[in-house]
């Protein structure tokens, strides 16, 4: 669906974007995550043929983002990371404009506008001007705005950014229902737990570079210490002998021992940890509590990326 080769942007001397190689396939919500300065709002930019890479290719449902930019704008609806001006503007008005740049009839606009408006709960803000209108508010109009013309995909530059924390929760749920729409889904942010319930795949961009792609299980399975199980056992006394047998386990990385608590970093190749369990029983070693720890998108984000930013 949108295909990246070798994409790269250069400012002077700053390389804003370094040979950048991804696939967003139908229907994925990709996260693109990176802290300030990556090169997100470069690389949807690009996408959406506002600017022109340095070198590289780039194309979104088969449109060339180069040599078919009329093509691709028809394809994607691109909510930018400000909120232009409208002054004396109001809600439907701003809707209808965009309807009409469109060319989409004044007939079918009428009905496309109330839907969007639906979709973005704003349906009550219909006769509203633009400019009363509060910083969500703005911000679902700005959604409601890349929908008037039904695009297949979607590139949001930080959608939720400044807004208060129902706002986010607001967006979210828009977004879910988007997702449920089929559209498929590039979405910024440097707040990865913002992305971490709703995208499939992920994409963690740094300093230009993208440092890692895929479905967010498999970037898990990349780190070291992905799969964590805490157990306590019953007697302390017998808790190096449970190191013991855990560790001489093929599925098992490590071992670390803290009186009757023990966690045993699992290899993420393995699918049931129940082994465990089994194993430490059939030893007679008795579990009293047994927890997996699942490592959240914001860990993957602090392993991968160093911190540095441009
Ligand atoms: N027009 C420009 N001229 C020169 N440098 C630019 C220009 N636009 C962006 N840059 C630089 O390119 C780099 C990437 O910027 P970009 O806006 O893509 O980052 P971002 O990941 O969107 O960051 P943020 O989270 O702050 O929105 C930055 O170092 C930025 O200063
Ligand atoms: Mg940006």
């Amino acid at each position: 669906m949108i295909v990246c080769k070798g994409l790269t942007k250069q400012y002077k001397d700053l390389v804003a974007l370094r040979d950048l190689t991804m696939t967003i396939s139908q229907g994925d919500i990709f996260g693109y995550i990176g802290p300030n300065g990556a090169g997100k709002t470069t690389t949807i930019k690009i996408l959406a043929t506002l600017i022109k890479p340095t070198s590289g290719y780039a194309e979104i449902c088969n449109c060339n983002v180069l040599t078919q930019p009329d093509d691709v704008k028809r394809v994607i609806g691109y909510m930018p990371d400000f909120f232009g001006v409208y002054d004396d503007m109001k809600v439907w008005e701003y809707l209808d404009f965009f309807g009409a740049a469109y060319k989409i009839d004044r007939a079918k606009r009428r009905k496309i506008i109330d839907d969007v408006l639906e979709i973005t709960d704003l349906t009550g803000k219909k006769n509203d001007f633009v400019e009363a209108l509060s910083r969500g508010m703005k911000q679902r109009l700005c959604l409601a705005k890349t929908l008037v013309h039904d695009p297949q995909v979607l590139l949001l530059d930080e959608p939720a950014s400044g807004l208060d924390p129902r706002a986010r929760i607001e967006m979210r749920e828009l977004l879910k229902e988007l997702r449920r729409l089929g559209k498929t889904i590039l979405i910024s942010s440097h707040i990865l737990t913002e992305l971490a319930d709703f995208c499939n795949t992920i994409g963690i961009l740094e300093r230009g570079e993208l440092l890692a792609a895929g479905e967010v299980s498999a970037i898990m399975g990349q780190m070291e210490g992905a799969r964590k199980v805490e157990i306590t056992i019953r007697d302390a006394a017998r808790a190096s002998e449970a190191h013991d047998l855990l560790t001489a386990h093929g599925g098992v990385r490590s071992v670390q021992i803290d009186g009757n608590e023990i966690v045993v970093d699992v290899d993420v190749t393995v699918d049931d940890v129940s082994f465990i369990n089994e194993l430490l029983l059939a030893n007679g070693i008795k579990i009293t509590a047994f927890r997996e720890s699942e490592v959240d998108l914001e860990d993957i984000f602090m392993k991968i990326t160093k911190g540095a930013v441009q």
